[in-house]
């Protein structure tokens, strides 16, 4: 099988809630523009050019897309590119999005909402993605504060019929304790890859173990973070890419779904080879000579 018809399923599936998904998915961040995200000067990506990227994905079985109201770029914004794209939607697409961080129209960084700002955060994703209610809301935090209530303002619009399930992003293992003992925790998307902290592979655990899915952002960028993929990625992750005949990058997301079958991939990206790449990277299933070596790896440049 090449890997041009190696499809999402060959992932496996992993249910959100009630709604079933592949795990291999795909992220929104990189599509409004090239380069450096989430910068008021980024360069806008040609409209067509991201059209074509997120057709391709549900193509080759992509039914989970995480994306957010404030992914935008001075001409392109995520959610509008999956509404142009992909509405009439399939009945099994799963949309994510992420509320509490915010951007003004020029792209700078708001403070993040309060709980009260909370719900026009909802409605905005609602009116840009053209829905009456949100798959799945995640609620994006900084720092340790409490989010009970944050978490219970969506609670409320989840039991009001906006939301249907709710996750966290960027939390620490208290908080998705304090978020349960609120509503249920289908998901947690916080950043994760090949180098990760002992803390970190707890809390993945500890996700598993409650069912919640694992959800990693930035497993190919990684340090490189809003920027990018970096070049400096560990002599052994290129070794063992070199003897499997794929991509660095392709052992980044098989690593990461070998965590659990609860972990989630949602690589972003705007260039189709690169999408076809990270798809099948799903059907790789690395040994445990591998495994152990990419384990014992922190960060990249180790
Ligand atoms: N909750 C949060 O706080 C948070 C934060 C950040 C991101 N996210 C979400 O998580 C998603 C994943 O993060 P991310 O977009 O940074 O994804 P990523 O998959 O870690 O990295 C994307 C970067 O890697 C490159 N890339 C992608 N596939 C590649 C491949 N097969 N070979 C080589 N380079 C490749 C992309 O460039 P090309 O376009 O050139 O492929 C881009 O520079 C985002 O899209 C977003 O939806 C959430």
């Amino acid at each position: 099988m090449t890997s041009d018809t190696i499809t999402a399923a060959a992932s496996g599936t992993w249910t959100l809630g009630d709604l079933v998904v592949n795990r291999i998915g795909f992220g929104m961040m990189r599509l409004p523009q090239h380069g450096e995200a989430l910068v008021p000067e980024a360069a806008s990506r040609d409209h067509d050019q991201a059209i074509r990227v997120l057709r391709r994905a549900v193509e080759l079985g992509v039914n989970h897309v995480d994306t957010a109201a404030f992914y935008f770029s001075p001409l392109r914004s995520a959610n509008e590119l999956i509404n142009q794209a992909l509405s009439p939607y399939p009945g099994d697409l799963v949309i994510v999005t992420k509320v509490g961080p915010g951007r003004d129209p020029s792209g700078n960084w708001l403070p993040h909402a309060t709980p009260q700002q909370l719900r026009g955060q909802v409605e905005e994703n609602l009116r840009q993605l053209g829905r009456d209610h949100l798959d799945v809301v995640n609620l994006r935090i900084v720092g340790t504060d409490s989010i009970a209530e944050r978490f219970g303002a969506l609670a409320d619009l989840r039991d009001a019929g906006l939301i249907r399930h709710l996750g966290l992003s960027n939390v620490r293992p208290h908080h998705l304790a304090e978020a349960q003992a609120i509503a249920p925790v289908v998901c947690v998307q916080n950043m994760y890859g090949i180098g990760a902290s002992p803390e970190q592979k707890e809390f993945l655990r500890t996700c598993g173990e409650q069912r919640v899915a694992f959800v990693p952002f930035y497993s190919i960028a990684s340090t490189g973070r809003t920027a990018g993929a970096t070049t400096n990625d560990s002599s052994k992750v290129h070794a063992i890419a070199r003897a499997r005949g794929v991509s660095a990058a392709q052992i980044r997301l098989a690593w990461t779904l070998h965590r659990g079958p609860h972990v989630l991939a949602i690589p972003g990206t705007g260039d189709p080879d690169h999408l076809t790449q990270n798809v099948a990277a799903g059907s790789l299933r690395l040994s445990e000579d591998e495994l152990t070596v990419l384990d014992s790896l922190h960060h990249e440049t180790a």
